[in-house]
């Protein structure tokens, strides 16, 4: 048996378009342009491809687009002024904090001085609790990305019983969450573990859908997993590979050539979880310009 290949770009291509004919719509009823604005500190190189596509995905549909370089020593202050500003700017309904954030500043500061009405990445506590509450607020991207690849795949959520490996605020909570809810992508039987859970490869054969968030290379073993069960490969690690003109090339957490040959259905890296990221970026800033503009 081989696993089918779940094809992250495809079907963020068609969500694309989707959000390109609803924003379109809106525009024209509104004459407002959503827009988002990326804040990125120092010149981390992976952080800068990211900001980038966001960026780009955005442009790509029209809507208004920028991003604030800081250098690598900005102070708390700065940051503080510049999303104050934002907060106060009638044009952008979307502001991202690319993170990690050099170590002298304060994350969780900067994160709650982010209105959250604009918090296109979720993770203002006021967000966080709507999540866990299940009300209607901006849902981390990654999450809502793996939500809805199980939805267009039409793979049952409802009593299932899904592991989530990694307990992060970015990652791994928030798809409990997520998961754990009632409604369509939901009512599954959530477990989570972490580098502190004992015996894991017992609670992840035990797993209709596996979601791998740990950040370690090809982590997930193909003897981890139930036959037939859906693996979602969230990890994106940079590996040497002499062989590639970049000198690297990304694997995820799972072990994909053993995995795909007992799974039912399984997420590549890359073209699996990360472009339906970008998608569901795109959906939140619409979704907060139309919030904002009620
Ligand atoms: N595709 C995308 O768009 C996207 C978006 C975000 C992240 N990612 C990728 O997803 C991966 C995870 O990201 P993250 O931000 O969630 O990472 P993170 O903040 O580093 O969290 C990793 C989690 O994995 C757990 N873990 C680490 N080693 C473990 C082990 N040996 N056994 C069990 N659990 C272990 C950690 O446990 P503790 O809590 O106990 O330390 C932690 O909860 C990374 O590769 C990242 O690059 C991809």
């Amino acid at each position: 048996m081989s696993a089918r290949i779940i094809d992250g770009v495809a079907i963020a291509a068609r969500i694309r378009e989707q959000l390109a004919e609803e924003a379109q719509a809106f525009i024209k009823r509104t004459r407002v342009r959503p827009g988002l604005v990326v804040i990125l500190v120092g010149d981390n190189p992976a952080s800068q491809v990211y900001v980038r596509s966001k960026r780009k995905a955005c442009l790509d549909l029209g809507w208004y687009s920028d991003v604030i370089h800081l250098p690598a020593d900005a102070t708390q202050e700065r940051l503080e002024e510049t999303i104050d500003k934002l907060n106060a700017d009638p044009m952008v309904h979307g502001i991202l904090l690319q993170l990690p954030l050099p170590d002298h500043l304060n994350e969780q500061g900067l994160l709650q001085r982010i209105r959250p009405e604009k918090d296109v990445d979720g993770f203002h506590p006021i967000n966080v609790g709507k999540l866990v509450l299940g009300l209607p607020a901006p849902v981390p991207c990654t999450p809502l990305g793996i939500q809805r690849l199980l939805i267009e795949e039409h793979i049952e959520t409802a009593g299932k019983f899904v592991v989530v490996l990694g307990r992060s605020n970015i990652v791994g909570k928030p798809v409990a969450s997520l998961l754990m809810r009632k409604g369509s992508g939901g009512d599954a039987t959530v477990c989570v573990c972490h580098s502190r859970s004992e015996n894991l490869s017992s609670i992840t054969r035990q797993a209709d859908i596996l979601i791998a968030a740990v950040g370690r290379p090809r982590f997930v073993k193909a003897g981890w997993i139930k036959p037939g069960a859906t693996v979602i490969d969230v990890g994106i690690n940079r590996v040497n590979d002499p062989d590639s003109p970049r000198g690297y090339r990304l694997v995820g957490d799972v072990d994909f050539e053993g995995a795909k040959a007992v799974a039912g259905a399984i997420t590549p890296v890359p073209g699996g979880v990360g472009p339906m990221t970008i998608a569901m970026l795109l959906h939140n800033t619409l979704w907060c310009a139309k919030n904002l503009s009620a």
